[in-house]
């Protein structure tokens, strides 16, 4: 069970930024289906089914977010450039940094209890690193994994989970950050998939997993009416993995230093979901269909 009193998303004001967005998209209508009424913050020229309220800005002002919190009570924070190679260095972690930082201050010097950001699989620095044979230290991948950053997106991930720990040390803000795999609608997940079944090594710093952007919506509303308390960051997937291989196989193929600290039972994703069960009650509901084989010898 999450801790802390729940409560219901029906009939607050939900700031989206990001609304536009891949996951925006989905989660305003999710929440507007909820009976949440939403302000959208998107770029010029967006458009999001679901807001009752669209304000068009930029997350790195101080006006546009603070006309985009008017009457707000609850914060969904998702705006980003969300990958490494989506603008220079400088532009993602500029604009990553800057927008969490001036969303999440703006919001607790407004009274906000509570706020969801979308943190990412890669804070933990190996997916986008510079190291192509990096291996995680330990599996499952766990909330406590230490961190070895060599790229600026998922050093901005990293900075923003100390932000939303300052905001909740300062004014009490609870901030629930949502470490995200790769999200995305079944056919995208299939896409990656198909990928990483041909060639399993580009999927193993991800742990080969995925999560449907209908479960990332739906977490994103667990989160706001969990009642966790605090600044809590955490993992959270669908429970197997996105390719069709046995994960100790795969694992013992491609990975056999890597210390296991628990048996996986035939494709159970090497990451660690307790934390979103008890944190914010939450499971995936949407799991791909994968018929699951041996590890081809090549891939050995
Ligand atoms: N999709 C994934 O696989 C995934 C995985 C891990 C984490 N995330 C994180 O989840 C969040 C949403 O990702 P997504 O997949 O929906 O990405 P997306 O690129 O589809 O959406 C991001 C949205 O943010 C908006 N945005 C960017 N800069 C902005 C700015 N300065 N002002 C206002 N709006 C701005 C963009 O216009 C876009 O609509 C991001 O924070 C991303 O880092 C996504």
């Amino acid at each position: 069970m999450p801790e802390g009193a729940s409560m219901t998303v029906a009939g607050r004001r939900v700031l989206v930024t990001g609304a536009a967005g891949r996951i925006g998209n989905v989660t305003t209508a999710h929440l507007a289906e909820r009976g949440a009424l939403v302000t959208a913050l998107c770029q010029p020229g967006q458009s999001v089914d679901g807001a009752d309220r669209v304000v068009h800005g930029d997350t790195r002002s101080e006006d546009d977010v603070a006309q985009a919190l008017a009457d707000v009570e609850l914060v969904v924070h998702l705006a980003a450039l969300a990958h490494r190679d989506a603008g220079t260095p400088y532009a993602v972690y500029t604009t990553n940094v800057v927008s969490t930082f001036n969303v999440l201050v703006q919001a607790a010097q407004r009274g906000v209890r509570c706020a969801v950001v979308a943190g990412s699989i890669n804070r933990y620095g190996l997916p986008q690193g510079v190291d192509q044979d990096a291996r995680p230290p330990y599996m499952p991948l766990d909330t406590d994994i230490p961190s070895d950053v060599s790229d600026w997106y998922s050093l901005s991930k990293l900075n923003d989970e100390n932000t939303s720990r300052m905001v909740w040390r300062r004014w009490g803000t609870d901030v629930v950050t949502l470490r995200f795999p790769h999200v995305n609608s079944a056919e995208g997940l299939e896409a990656q998939s198909a990928q990483f079944t041909r060639n399993p090594r580009l999927g193993l710093t991800e742990a080969w997993s995925y999560l449907d952007v209908r479960d990332a919506a739906r977490a994103i509303r667990l989160g706001l009416e969990s009642g966790a308390r605090g600044a809590n960051a955490f993992y959270l997937a669908a429970p197997t993995t996105n390719i069709p291989y046995r994960t100790e196989e795969v694992l013992d193929a491609l990975a056999p230093d890597v210390p296991r600290r628990e048996r996986f039972v035939e494709r159970e994703v090497p990451i660690d979901l307790g934390d979103a069960e008890r944190l914010i009650g939450f499971h995936a509901e949407h799991e791909m269909q994968l018929e699951t084989r041996d590890l081809p010898a090549g891939l050995r």
